[in-house]
């Protein structure tokens, strides 16, 4: 059985004291609440310090990165290593969201190395995936989503592979209050598992998580984590509220 994850993706928000008053407000709600699922909070860069020293106090949650770079080290002015995310403790580092994708047009192959560089940090990849609405609309996105996984991961070994997350988000529900139902997020869930089973057989294939975003919020996501093949939620605007991100966590179970 695989135990679920709720990641909090804060995206671009919250000053340092905001930072501060959230990470405090979800510790005390997840002593209040009864949760039982791995909890991860993906701040801002800067907060990162923060954050972990959080977990480590609290040890009710993890800290995950909200990107990183395709370079070692060196001069990348503005970049932020996956050594660097590893020496703070930080344990997950989101990669190829979606927002990333379409602002700074990172693309499979830059995304492949990115995975590689956090996974030889012993990071995990929370590796995400979605398709627009335009190709949905024209029915392509089987195929989107076929290119992104196997582009983006299937170059890797499988000792390599087994410690992926991947998110399923389709860009039409990110941020917009449309989520995709839990039999349309269950679709894909499945596809997507099944894609990991032809290439890495059953054993893997059993036990990758798979997360549903895009609009998950405290009032839908028992019915999404309901469903088989969905193994908990990257969460955007709900996790920016103390008590909505706690009420999601605790529907993982
Ligand atoms: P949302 O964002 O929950 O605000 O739709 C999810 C995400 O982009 O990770």
């Amino acid at each position: 059985m695989r135990r679920k994850i709720v990641a909090g993706n804060w995206k671009m928000n919250k000053d340092f004291d905001e930072a501060e008053t959230l990470i405090d407000d979800v510790v005390k709600g997840l002593e209040e609440e009864e949760v039982d699922c791995d909890v991860v909070i993906c701040p801002p860069f800067p907060y990162l310090e923060l954050a972990t020293d959080g977990a480590a106090d609290s040890e009710l949650f993890e800290v995950g990165a909200q990107n990183v770079s395709s370079f070692d080290s060196g001069a990348y002015t503005g970049e932020v290593s996956a050594a660097m995310l590893a020496s703070l403790d930080v344990n997950f580092c989101i990669i190829g969201h979606s927002e990333r994708r379409k602002y700074f047009n990172e693309d499979n192959a830059t995304l492949a190395v990115k995975v590689e560089k956090v996974l030889a940090n012993e990071i995990v990849p929370i590796y995400c995936v979605g398709e627009t609405l335009e190709e949905r609309e024209a029915n392509r996105h089987f195929d989107v989503i076929r290119r992104q996984v196997e582009e983006g991961l299937f170059g890797l070994d499988a000792a390599d592979f087994e410690n992926v997350v991947i998110a399923y988000e389709p860009v039409w529900a990110i941020g917009t209050g449309k989520t995709a139902t839990p039999e349309q997020a269950e679709e894909i869930h499945a596809f997507i598992r099944s894609l990991v089973k032809e290439k890495y057989g059953d054993d893997i294939a059993n036990e990758i998580h798979i997360l549903y975003g895009g609009s998950c919020n405290a009032k839908n996501a028992s019915a999404l984590f309901a469903q088989p093949d969905i193994d908990g939620g990257l969460i955007g605007g709900a996790s920016l509220k103390a008590e909505d991100f706690v009420s999601i966590c605790r529907q993982a179970k």
